[in-house]
């Protein structure tokens, strides 16, 4: 029975609670859109953005020190990747606790800070949820592999040998046979990564029980959403077909293969959609780590009824590895086609850094703002990775002892890791660019003594400054927020162009992705914006003009132009 005086408090509950869930699920402009769709993602990889305690790797209270920093840049959300207990096999991506933090990393405690101080900042928390494998330290694992009629033995997925050998031909992705042999019971597990990653097996309900209750456990202290690791490998054929053989070997010397029976089984869509579920009731975004092949298949992860990911990750947007106007344009296109909100990722912690790929040498910083130019201006939510906004480069082990990510070690040369992408980030010109005072747990590029944040933030031109006006545009423009992409001279090689229209207002947005200058003229009559000509509202153009002739614009290499046109 509920006793006089506490009844307030438990209305005061119930009304907060229906506040926060309101609050989080209501539209934030006329057309209809949630507060993810006009937000921009930041990507944090917990061990290299900031380190408190000088013990060489970031935590927690590194990020919540500088949060006054993604306030300023413009940044609306931050993605941790896995900072729970773990053996840090595939740093942090081997989970055995899902609900807690590393000591490493912090404390439960300092968590509830960060999201606190998050909310003051009105900076939401994205975590990352590993949903198809645990660690091999997870109690869960440990009980599994005990005996064959261990309370979690269904848990995880056992076969028996195959002549003598692994129960099929099924390779991980991280090198060798997804199979390895558990001496103990006597039979094989299956890891599609390392071997201390097994594999949950979704197929049994009271896995996909426990893990939704592991997001409810984080939704209740906080957190606005999750991005799903590896979504694409939660089924796998439980009849095992081996998988069809291709022609040559892999950078580890395995035989090349199609991974039709073990990657993308329909089976996803249905966790997905209750996945969902869970997360509408606490007005939360789910965000997908999706390697998707072809639009039909990118398609598919939003879901028949919108009711799946309402953030599939376009990554084949980042896989347009040229600065070709014409396969962004075709990119763009396809993905406005599917009828989802697009989302745009240049890199992440586990691709090449966009300041190397896109660099050619020359023109890096030009092209470091062409590429910003481009993806925080289209139709969609971008997610940024720490330090793009500097400019932040590779900086790869050079020596096969060096190498601290075991894929490097297993496929070196041929696959020398993702070390590179992940180094510290580097906050001012001091020694270990200011991450830490300690010897930072991989080496920073020479390149920091440029590229820093404290530097950048003196230098009107620098990369960062570029990032911050870009980011107060789109914040505050309505057809750069909401408005629709209308490809302009789609037939030009070398330049990449679009209008952004949003009730009779509409952006240009000019790109010369040529290092030679282009002269491009534009004619919007048909489009509905007679105007001659645009006003800048942000440009790299020599002498930064108030506007320009649309008759006639002039594009030094790699030039960036945004302009607002009339009718
Ligand atoms: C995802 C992560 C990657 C990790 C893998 C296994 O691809 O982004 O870093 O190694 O999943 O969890
Ligand atoms: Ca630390």
């Amino acid at each position: 029975m509920i006793r006089r005086h506490t009844l307030p408090i438990v209305l005061f509950f119930i009304f907060s609670l229906v506040h926060a869930v309101w609050a989080q699920t209501r539209a934030v402009d006329a057309e209809g859109h949630q507060w993810w769709q006009h937000a921009v993602f930041y990507e944090i990889y917990p061990r290299s953005f900031a380190d408190s305690n000088n013990d060489g790797i970031g935590d927690l209270n590194g990020i919540a020190s500088k949060l006054d920093y993604l306030k300023d840049l413009g940044v609306d959300a931050i993605w941790i990747t896995p900072c729970f207990p773990s053996p840090q096999v595939d740093f942090g991506y081997d989970v055995s606790d899902y609900e807690n933090i590393d000591p490493m990393y912090g404390t439960l405690a300092d968590f509830g800070r960060l999201e606190a101080q998050g909310r003051e900042h009105k900076i939401s928390i994205i975590l990352d949820f590993v949903m198809n494998h645990t660690s091999d330290q997870h109690a869960w694992f440990i009980d599994s592999r005990s005996s064959r009629t261990a309370a979690h033995r269904n848990w995880y997925i056992w076969r028996d040998a195959k002549n003598d050998g692994p129960p099929n031909n099924w390779e991980s992705l991280f090198g060798h046979s997804a199979w390895t042999f558990d001496p103990k019971t006597k039979q094989y597990y299956y890891h599609y990564f390392y071997a201390q990653q097994p594999d949950l097996n979704w197929r049994n309900p009271a896995v996909e029980k426990a893990m939704f209750d592991v997001t409810r456990w984080w939704y209740a202290r906080g957190v606005a959403g999750f991005r799903l690791d590896a979504v694409d490998t939660l089924f796998e054929d439980p009849d095992l077909h081996d998988n069809p053989i291709l022609p040559g070997t892999n950078a580890y010397g395995d035989p090349n293969m199609v991974n039709k029976y073990n990657l993308k089984l329909p089976e996803i869509h249905g966790v997905l959609q209750r996945l969902r579920k869970v997360a509408d009731e606490q007005g939360a975004v789910l965000i997908g780590e999706t390697y998707t092949n072809d639009i039909a298949e990118l398609k598919s992860y939003y879901g028949e009824h919108n009711n799946e990911l309402q953030m599939p990750m376009d990554m084949m947007f980042a896989e347009v590895n040229k600065l070709s106007p014409a396969d962004f344009r075709r990119q763009i296109a396809a993905v406005e086609s599917t009828g989802g909100w697009p989302v745009y990722v240049l890199s992440n912690h586990d691709r090449r850094r966009s300041y190397d790929r896109y660099g050619d040498g020359l023109h890096n910083d030009e092209i470091a703002k062409l590429m910003a130019g481009l993806y925080l201006t289209l139709r969609g939510t971008p997610i940024m990775y720490y330090g793009e906004e500097i400019g932040m480069e590779n900086n790869d082990p050079k020596r096969k002892e060096d190498v601290k990510d075991p894929i490097g070690k297993v496929g070196w040369p041929k696959e020398i890791g993702r070390d590179g992408e992940r180094t510290p980030m580097q906050w001012n010109d001091s020694a270990n660019a200011g991450f830490s005072e300690a010897t930072p747990w991989l080496p920073v590029p020479p390149s920091y003594k440029s590229h820093n944040v404290a530097s950048e933030l003196k230098n009107p031109d620098s990369i960062l400054n570029f990032y911050k006006h870009l980011l107060t545009l789109r914040h505050e423009n309505p057809a750069l927020l909401d408005g629709d992409y209308v490809p302009l001279n789609e037939n030009d090689p070398n330049v990449l162009s679009y209008l952004r229209r949003y009730q009779g207002e509409a952006v240009i947005v000019v790109l010369n992705m040529s290092a030679s200058e282009q002269k491009v003229r534009f004619n919007l009559t048909p489009q509905g914006f007679a105007g001659a000509s645009a006003t800048t509202l942000l440009t790299t153009l020599n002498g930064q003009p108030k506007d320009v002739s649309l008759s006639q614009i002039s594009l030094p290499p790699f030039a960036v132009y945004i302009g607002k046109v009339s009718k």
